[in-house]
């Protein structure tokens, strides 16, 4: 009798789990279910510690992740190394063969929705170490305090001071960059604050050194209108849900849940802010082929206590989608990856059209058969195609 109740429980918990949908046209769709699931099962052993009020969510999440993390460990090609610039801890590549001339230089922002992640995650060490080697360039890999311990704008500040600390004269002339040629790249939340940092770099009169690329691996870039096509359609694509974006988005502003819960109804924004619909009006910002029957409603003005008491929402600094054509134009070349299967495939679509309506050179790749994560996912050969690609960009570009 026991044993039967047992063999059911699991029956049931192992459908549950294998029934994870994959998209159909996804490369090695086994494998991408596995890793799914085995996302499913930590995400909810951290719902279920959150509901008995053990842990955080996001704090148990980051520490399985922490698993994963890879000391800074030099390889035949790369010397790496640890440091802060302006007290923000980063992991910085170097090559080892000798230089015959000032290096090309990156500066990489981690992604993880503001919470997780860090650069020593295998994949993103991994990843710096390629484009030490492959582009002969300077890789900065920088960390930056996470939520719930630290909102916006912690985590934009965190990241633009490391910045600002590696543009300096004397910081480039240490590592022996060319000021012409630096760079700044990120993926998710990462390109997010890759975005921002950006924007707010061609506005600041007290750095000289101008950048030559940013590059946006699938950004995040508002959280304005949470009821684009890509987050309609994506309540279940793999690894990033239309849920935990709200998630992402709201604990990045407040562990306050009211927030999440007003985003998930699209009902966050009061109407003095409605005005800054324009800048993520998908029905005018979308090709064509993205819209897919979906129609553009008029988003509902929630009431304004939300924006008064956690008003980075509506932040150009959270969201670079907001910011306006004048800041735009004055952008440098920019390359953008998006994917089909990723809730935050508008976001990226969205600022493809913005910088290009403004006369941004802008490079747009988007993966038909990508999904959320591809980027950095260990052993995908998806990985390694959208790698190669962004690594051929960059050494043609930067
Ligand atoms: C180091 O560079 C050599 C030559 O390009 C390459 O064959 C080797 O795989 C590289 N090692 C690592 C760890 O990437
Ligand atoms: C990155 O990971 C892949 C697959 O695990 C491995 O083949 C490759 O050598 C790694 N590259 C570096 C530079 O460590
Ligand atoms: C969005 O664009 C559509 C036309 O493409 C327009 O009808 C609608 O009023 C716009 N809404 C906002 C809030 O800008």
């Amino acid at each position: 009798m026991g044993r039967t109740v047992l063999l059911l429980i699991f029956v049931a918990l192992l459908a549950y789990y294998v029934s994870v949908p994959v998209p159909d046209d996804v490369e090695e769709p086994w494998k991408l279910a596995w890793e799914t699931t085995k996302i499913k099962v930590v995400s909810d052993l951290a719902s279920f510690a959150e509901l008995l009020g053990i842990s955080h969510f996001m704090d148990t999440m980051q520490l399985l992740m922490k698993l994963e993390e890879v000391p800074p460990t030099s390889d035949e090609n790369v010397t790496v190394t640890e440091t802060t610039f302006n007290s923000v801890p980063v992991r910085i590549y170097l090559p080892k063969r000798k230089a015959t001339t000032l290096r090309r230089a990156l500066f990489y922002i981690h992604g993880g929705g503001w919470c997780l992640g860090s650069a020593a995650l295998r994949g993103y060490d991994n990843l710096s170490r390629r484009t030490a080697d492959r582009l002969d360039a300077v890789v900065v890999s920088t960390n930056y305090g996470l939520a719930p311990k630290y909102h916006f704008p912690r985590q934009f500040e965190d990241v633009y001071s490391a910045l600002q600390w590696f543009l300096q004269e004397n910081t480039l002339e240490k590592y022996g960059v060319d000021p012409r040629r630096v760079g700044v790249s990120g993926d998710s939340a990462g390109g997010n604050l890759a975005a921002a940092v950006t924007q707010q770099l061609i506005q600041d009169p007290d750095v000289k050194t101008k950048l030559k690329v940013q590059v946006l691996v699938y950004p995040a870039l508002q959280a304005l209108d949470m009821n684009l096509p890509s987050l309609q359609e994506g309540s279940h694509f793999p690894f990033l849900s239309s849920s935990l974006m709200a998630r992402f988005w709201s604990e990045y502003f407040t562990t306050d849940r009211a927030l999440e819960k007003a985003m998930l109804l699209n009902q966050h924004v009061p109407v003095e802010f409605s005005h800054l619909f324009q800048f993520v009006n998908w029905s005018s910002l979308l090709p064509e082929r993205y819209k897919k029957g979906y129609f553009y409603k008029n988003p509902t003005p929630g009431n304004s206590e939300l924006a008064q008491k956690y008003p980075g929402f509506v932040d150009v600094k959270a969201c670079p989608l907001l910011a306006n054509d004048n800041t735009l134009r004055h952008l440098p070349l920019t390359y953008i990856i998006t994917c089909q299967y990723d809730v935050l495939r508008d976001d990226g679509l969205m600022y493809v059209t913005r910088l290009q309506n403004v006369g941004v050179p802008v490079t747009h790749h988007h993966i038909k058969n990508g999904f959320h994560g591809a980027f950095t996912l260990r052993d995908f050969k998806i990985a390694y195609r959208m790698q190669n690609q962004y690594l051929s960009w960059l050494m043609e570009n930067l």
